[in-house]
C-alpha cells in the first residue's frame, strides 16, 4: 500500500499534486470557482458579516491561510477559532455570520461540538471535509469535500494542501459574489491555483538537498520557525509537524514578536527555520533574521531569491521558485513538511505512528 515508499506520510507529501488537482478541478468552470456541483448556492456566500473558521490542529492553521487571504484581499472580519475553545466560550456571531469548520476526518470531537453550538446562531455552515459522510459533513449546512484520498500518516500533510486550496476557492468565490473582486482578478487568481501542483512537483525535486540538511537537526532539543504574514502562520503548520513526529520542542513566532521575548532563548547553534516569501515585509524578515543570526542561530532560509550568499543572513538557503504571494505557502509547506519528516526517521521515530498521537481524536 505503501507503494514503495518507506512510510505513509513520505507517500502523502508526494501525492500532494494529484491530491490538489482532484480537489480543485471539479471546482473550476472557465477559470473562476464553481460549486454547482457540490450544490453549494451563490446565495450562501451574499450577506456575510463576518466569518467565523473552527477547526484543530493543521486544519485550524489551513484556516489562518483562509483568514488571511480572505481579510487582505477582501477585506470581511474573518475569527479563527480553536474548536477546543469556541465551545465552551460565548460565540460572537449572528445569523449573517458565515461559519467554516475544516476537518480531515470530519470526527474531532471538539470542532464537531463547536459546529453544532454554532448552528445555534447561524445556518450559513460549511465544512471543509475529507472523509465522505463523516459526522461533520452530515452536520453542517453545506460540504465542500476536499478529495485528498485516505490520509493514513498521523502527521497530516496532503489533507492541509487540499483545505488550503479550498479556502482560497471560497474565498474567490465570495469576493465575486459580493463583488469586492473583479472578474479579471479572479480569473488570475483562479489560474494560478491550477499551477499549483506543477509548482509542487519542482519543490519535490529538492527532497533529496532537504534530507542532506536535516541531518543537523536530530540532535537539536529547541528549534524556531518565523516568518510574518501567510509566513507566520505556515511557521505554526511547520512547528506543529516537527513536534509531533520528531518530539523537538519547537515553537512558532511572527518574526517581528522574537524581540518581545524569545529572542533570549537563542543561543549558540539553535536551529532557526525562517521563511521570507511574502514581498510587503521580506525587507522586515530579513532584518529579524539578522538578529537571530547575530545570536548564533543556525538559519534555514527559505525564499524566492535565486542565491544568498550573505553569511550574516543564514546558514542554508533554500530556493523556492517565485510564485505569487498567496502560491508561495504551497511549495514552503513542502519543504518543511519534508524538514519535519526527515528530522523524524533521523532520529528513529516512526512518522506514520508519533507517541501519545491518534490519527482521529473523538474524545475530549
Ligand atoms: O481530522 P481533523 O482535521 O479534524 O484533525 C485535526 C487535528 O487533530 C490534526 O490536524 C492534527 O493536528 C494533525 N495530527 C497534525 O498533523
Amino acid at each position: 500500500e505503501k507503494e514503495g515508499y518507506p512510510h505513509y506520510m513520505i507517500k502523502e507529501i508526494h501525492e500532494q499534486p494529484r491530491a490538489i488537482n482532484r480537489t480543485i478541478s471539479p471546482r473550476i468552470k472557465d477559470s473562476l470557482p464553481y460549486f454547482g456541483d457540490d450544490n453549494i448556492p451563490d446565495s450562501f456566500f451574499e450577506d456575510c458579516s463576518d466569518i467565523t473558521i473552527i477547526a484543530c490542529g493543521t486544519a485550524m492553521y489551513a484556516g489562518m491561510v483562509g483568514k488571511t487571504f480572505i481579510q487582505n484581499k477582501l477585506g470581511i472580519p474573518v475569527n479563527v477559532a480553536i474548536a477546543s475553545e469556541f465551545r465552551y466560550e460565548r460565540p460572537v456571531i449572528s445569523d449573517k455570520s458565515m461559519v467554516i469548520v475544516v476537518s480531515q476526518s470530519g470526527e474531532t470531537i471538539d470542532t464537531l461540538e463547536a459546529l453544532r453550538l454554532a448552528k445555534k446562531y447561524t445556518q450559513k455552515t460549511l465544512s471543509v471535509v475529507n472523509v465522505k459522510g463523516s459526522s461533520i459533513a452530515r452536520e453542517s449546512n453545506y460540504v465542500l469535500y476536499t478529495h485528498a484520498g485516505p490520509e493514513i500518516a498521523v502527521a497530516s500533510t496532503k489533507a492541509y494542501t487540499v483545505q488550503v486550496a479550498s479556502m482560497y476557492l471560497l474565498g474567490c468565490k465570495l469576493g465575486l459574489v459580493t463583488n469586492r473582486l473583479s472578474v479579471e482578478d479572479a480569473k488570475v487568481f483562479i489560474e494560478n491555483l491550477t499551477k499549483v501542483p506543477e509548482m509542487i512537483k519542482t519543490v519535490l525535486t529538492q527532497e533529496e538537498k532537504v534530507a542532506e540538511l536535516t541531518k543537523r537537526m536530530t540532535n537539536a532539543t529547541n528549534a524556531f520557525f518565523i516568518g510574518r504574514g501567510l509566513d507566520y502562520t505556515l511557521s505554526m503548520e511547520g512547528s506543529l509537524k516537527l513536534k509531533e513526529i520528531s518530539y523537538i520542542h519547537a515553537e512558532a513566532y511572527a518574526a517581528g514578536e522574537l524581540k518581545h521575548g524569545t529572542i533570549a532563548l537563542i543561543s549558540d547553534g539553535v536551529p532557526v527555520i525562517a521563511i521570507a516569501t511574502q514581498d510587503h515585509v521580506y525587507s522586515k524578515v530579513i532584518s529579524n533574521i539578522r538578529e537571530v543570526k547575530a545570536r548564533g542561530a543556525y538559519v534555514t532560509l527559505i525564499s524566492k531569491d535565486e542565491i544568498i550568499t550573505d553569511k550574516t543572513i543564514c546558514d542554508v538557503h533554500i530556493h523556492i521558485p517565485p510564485v505569487a504571494d498567496e502560491f508561495t505557502i504551497f511549495e514552503s509547506v513542502v519543504i518543511l513538511q519534508m524538514i519535519a519528516y526527515y528530522t523524524s526517521t533521523g532520529r528513529g521515530v516512526n512518522p506514520d505512528q508519533p507517541r501519545n498521537l491518534a490519527k482521529s481524536v473523538t474524545v475530549e
